[in-house]
């Protein structure tokens, strides 16, 4: 079971990663044409034709719209800035796309240079935040969130605190978001642990450990 859900994270991920590229490259792309291609419409029009004019126009506006969803799509599938400008970078952007969306206020605390990640593990760090800020917008009733994460002697230490109504009783593992975090930390060898309260709200904690990568955690295992 543990094995095939594994399995299924990376399934997911690597489909994400197609996904997001297909959609960029090729949609993208292609609309790209379409706006130039009416701006040549535009061109050829009849001089004084006003309705002309008008439907190229919203046509324009329309092409433009759907480019900026694509991209936003794309870019929430699996941003490209996290293969290409690293962990913060793209924390960042998350956080900023967040907080135009919605009311929180996101503060994000990150300390340590995060470049010898591997790739399992940034992807892991920026999947929890994404789910746990997910969580606090559509759960919580929370104004305030702060993201911390930063190095320790043994690894990465993560958290994501927030100022909601806390998990009610039992309600924490009827998702797969959870779940899904608590499979991701897992399979890096990592802890996570959920404090909540009514009174205080929610913080979810994360730890993964840096040194051992997972075929030496399960190499270690082996040999000792
Ligand atoms: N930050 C939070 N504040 C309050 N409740 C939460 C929070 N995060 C999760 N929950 C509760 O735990 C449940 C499970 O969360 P999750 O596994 O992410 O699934 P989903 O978000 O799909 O419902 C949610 O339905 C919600 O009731
Ligand atoms: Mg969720």
């Amino acid at each position: 079971m543990r094995q095939l859900s594994q399995q299924l994270v990376a399934t997911q991920e690597e489909e994400r990663r197609k996904l997001s590229r297909e959609l960029h490259d090729h949609v993208g792309q292609t609309l790209t044409g379409l706006r130039m291609e009416l701006g040549r419409i535009e061109r050829l029009r009849m001089p004084d034709n006003e309705r002309f004019a008008a439907a190229v126009g919203e046509a324009r506006s329309l092409v433009d719209d759907v480019v900026r969803t694509v991209r936003d799509l794309a870019l929430g599938l699996r941003p490209s800035m996290l293969d290409d400008f690293g962990l913060q970078a793209a924390l960042e952007w998350h956080v900023r796309d967040l907080t135009r969306r919605s009311d929180l206020a996101v503060a994000l605390d990150i300390s340590g240079d995060f470049a010898d990640l591997s790739d399992q593990q940034k992807t892991c760090i920026y999947r929890v935040v994404q789910e746990a800020l997910t969580n606090c917008v559509r759960h919580a009733k929370a104004r305030r969130v702060t993201v911390g994460l930063s190095r320790t002697p043994a690894g990465l230490e993560l958290h994501i605190a927030d100022d909601g109504i806390g998990i009610e009783a039992g309600h924490s593992g009827q998702g797969l978001g959870l779940k899904g975090i608590e499979e991701r930390v897992r399979e890096l060898s990592g802890t996570m642990r959920i404090d909540t309260a009514a009174e205080t709200g929610t913080t979810l904690h994360v730890a993964l450990p840096l040194a051992a990568r997972p075929e030496e955690a399960s190499f270690a295992r082996a040999a000792g």
